[in-house]
């Protein structure tokens, strides 16, 4: 029997954040949900979440995730006090604990896996994992023998600088036998420079303690402070770019790059710098991305090019050119070779196959037909200061330049529309419309 428990009750001080340490951001899941995952292979019998500073905002950002249960910690009171809070719940529990510190995200679960193994194998009373760091500041020292059994761990702040040479660092992971645990629990003390209750200090009191060394020290970054937190997203951000380069893709200029883990690519996509995607991507095949662009929650078929631009919550067709300079807002659907052109804003309107927005236009709910062409400047205003209305436009019609079409309204088929129009009635099919003054000149006027 296994019991999960992540230690997510701190404030997260150093952080200088109103915003709980444990649901800060990394490329695009929390701290938090990262170390959940950690333990996923491991299908434990329970999982139990330690909370405490702004406990409900923790526990609603985790509503959706089935059978967590939640143990409050108040006042916080250290790593040991926060453990200690499992007394009650894991009362009689028979198996391991695995303690997994809120803020170690970069775990992966084989890393876990193993620790859990290496623990059943050896039947020590604690396993906990470590790693050799090149700068150990602020972690946990490890005091071990060659054969990896561990005599007890020291606060960086409460070592002397003799024992802050060994580099030997306490991840925050821990495998404990819970029975072993629950016996040396009430023994703690607050004797630190902090004064806690420092869970490490259950390692002196338990007769069998080992260590497990990680061989990538980048897994057990914790996360104390907004420089780590950047380190981290980097380690995150190198991940994903190695990952997707295996698959296939280019990086013309990797470390100018970011990704999310939803996004997904088809084979030869290339990826310009400082273009960024987040969400849940996903890329067609031979797609050119950037430079310079933001996808969030796009979808893309293959061919696509997007330079400049930002396309959000929308889908896109094959072969379609997007860019330089256009925004393509939430429930918009580009059609298969479609060109979206110089600054041109789509908002939540559907542009059917073939069509042309090419320059300088704002289309919002709006529906238009195949082959059509709108004309330079066009703008549909949607918006009666009140509600939103939805334009029509028909296959194969097109539009003059610096036209205003009035919403609600209905352009048929293969209609023009004369350059400088405000269309405010409907237009039948094959017809022509012009809604603007006529022009007047008065010849010889200047002299
Ligand atoms: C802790 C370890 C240190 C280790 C490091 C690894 C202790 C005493 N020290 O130090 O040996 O090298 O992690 O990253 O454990 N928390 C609570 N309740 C509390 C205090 C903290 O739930 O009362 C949670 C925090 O939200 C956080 C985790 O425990 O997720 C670790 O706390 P933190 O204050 O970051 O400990 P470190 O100083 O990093
Ligand atoms: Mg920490």
């Amino acid at each position: 029997m296994l019991a999960v428990a992540v230690l997510a009750a701190g404030k997260g001080t150093r952080m200088k954040s109103a915003l709980p340490k444990v649901l800060q951001p990394l490329a695009g899941a929390t701290l938090v949900e990262r170390v959940l995952s950690s333990a996923r292979n491991l299908a434990p019998e329970r999982r139990l979440l330690i909370v405490g500073h702004q406990a409900e905002r923790v526990e609603a950002q985790l509503s959706s995730i089935g059978g967590l249960e939640f143990v409050l910690q108040q006042p916080q009171n250290g790593t040991g006090h926060a453990v200690q809070q499992l007394m009650a719940p894991l009362k009689g529990f028979q198996g391991e604990l695995l303690v997994l510190n809120g803020d170690v995200p970069l775990l992966r679960a084989e890393t876990i896996d193993a620790l859990v193994r290496s623990h059943r194998d050896s039947k020590a009373d604690v396993t906990l994992l470590t790693a050799r760091l090149e700068d150990p500041t602020g972690y946990g020292r490890v005091f071990a023998d060659a054969n990896g059994r561990v005599s007890g761990i020291i606060e960086h702040r409460d070592c002397s600088n003799e024992q802050r040479s060994n580099n030997l660092t306490n991840a925050g992971i821990y495998c404990f036998n819970w029975a072993k645990l629950a016996e040396v629990l009430p023994k703690l003390s607050t004797d630190n420079d902090q004064g806690e209750l420092y869970l490490t200090d259950t390692v002196q009191l338990l007769d069998v303690a080992m260590q497990m060394e990680v061989s990538d020290p980048d897994e057990v970054n914790g996360i104390n402070n907004r420089r780590q937190l950047a380190q981290c997203e980097g380690v995150l951000q190198q991940r994903l770019r190695d990952h997707w380069m295996d698959e296939g893709v280019t990086f013309v200029d990797p470390a100018s790059c970011t990704l999310s883990e939803d996004c997904s690519f088809g084979s030869d996509v290339v990826i310009e710098p400082q273009t960024h995607l987040r969400g849940a991507c996903r890329i067609g095949d031979n797609c050119r991305l950037g430079p310079g662009s933001l996808l969030d929650n796009a979808e893309l078929g293959c061919d696509v090019t997007v330079v400049q631009s930002v396309v959000r919550d929308a889908r896109v067709g094959n072969d379609v050119a997007i860019g330089p300079f256009a925004h393509i807002r939430p429930a918009s659907e580009i059609g298969d070779s479609c060109k979206i052109g110089n600054f041109v804003e789509i908002k939540k309107s559907v542009i059917t196959s073939g069509s042309k927005v090419n320059h300088l236009s704002y289309i919002g709910d709006a529906q238009l037909g195949a082959n059509v062409n709108v004309g330079a400047g066009t703008i549909t205003a949607n918006f009666d200061g009140k509600k939103k209305h939805l334009t029509v436009i028909g296959e194969g019609s097109k539009t003059g330049a610096n036209s205003v079409l009035v919403a609600p309204v209905v352009i048929g088929k293969n209609v023009t529309i004369g350059a400088g129009s405000t269309i405010t009635k409907a237009v039948p099919d094959g017809s022509l419309a012009i809604g603007r003054a006529k022009q007047f000149t008065k010849e010889g006027w200047n002299a």
